[in-house]
């Protein structure tokens, strides 16, 4: 039986896109949905074109009210009973109370080798600090941020000239082949660390 994912979105959806693209054949999970906070979030219509369900939960419907939000994030999700939730760009930041509901199962990527630079601007934070290596993590959701135990890692030399721009468009390729990796092992249980560089 394959394990059920829903993806979590706020903008483009390229990982999302790459998660998606991976989970065929012989492949332990299939998408299940893709829920946005953002209703313009350019992922959707990917999502639609590549034939999943879509859903919006727009975070600005329920201001000052993270619970209102995550309760309507939460049952929308669970009509769909995913076993796996992926945080694919999805700029929200969750309470405990919603992470504890997909504690041990639910993964995030994020743009830098962790435990550097949690939180935002990772990539002018790198270039700032004079780091000769940058890249991405995925990692399982915990109540703190970026902070759950780490299950891959790709990395990429800095360059000279980088700026945070060019530095994340050269580590965004491999967030696209680092998360699916990391997804495969995970719908197995298999918690061998991916690690690319
Ligand atoms: C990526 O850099 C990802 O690491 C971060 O959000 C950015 C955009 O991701 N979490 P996507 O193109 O929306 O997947």
């Amino acid at each position: 039986m394959s394990k059920r994912v829903a993806i979590l979105i706020s903008g483009g959806g390229s990982n999302m896109v790459a998660l998606a693209n991976s989970m065929v054949g012989d492949h332990p999970a299939r998408p299940v949905l893709v829920i946005s906070n953002d209703p313009n979030a350019g992922g959707l219509a990917k999502a639609r074109d590549l034939g999943i369900e879509t859903a919006v939960v727009d975070h600005r419907e329920y201001p000052n009210d993270r619970n209102a939000f995550e309760e309507v994030l939460h049952a929308t999700l669970e009509a769909y009973t995913p076993d796996i939730v992926c945080l694919a760009g999805f700029m929200r930041i969750l309470t405990e109370g919603f992470t504890a509901k997909y504690e041990g199962r639910m993964l995030n990527i994020h743009p830098s080798l962790l435990p550097k630079y949690k939180g935002l601007h990772t990539h002018a934070r790198a270039l700032e600090a004079g780091d000769l290596e940058h890249g991405c993590s995925v990692h399982e959701v915990t109540a703190a941020l970026d902070d759950g135990p780490v299950l891959g890692q790709a990395r990429i030399a800095v360059e000279k000239g980088d700026t945070p721009e060019r530095l994340a468009a050269r580590l965004l390729p491999l967030e696209h082949a680092l998360y699916p990796a990391v997804l495969r092992r995970y719908a197995t249980m298999d918690r061998t660390p991916v690690l690319i560089s």
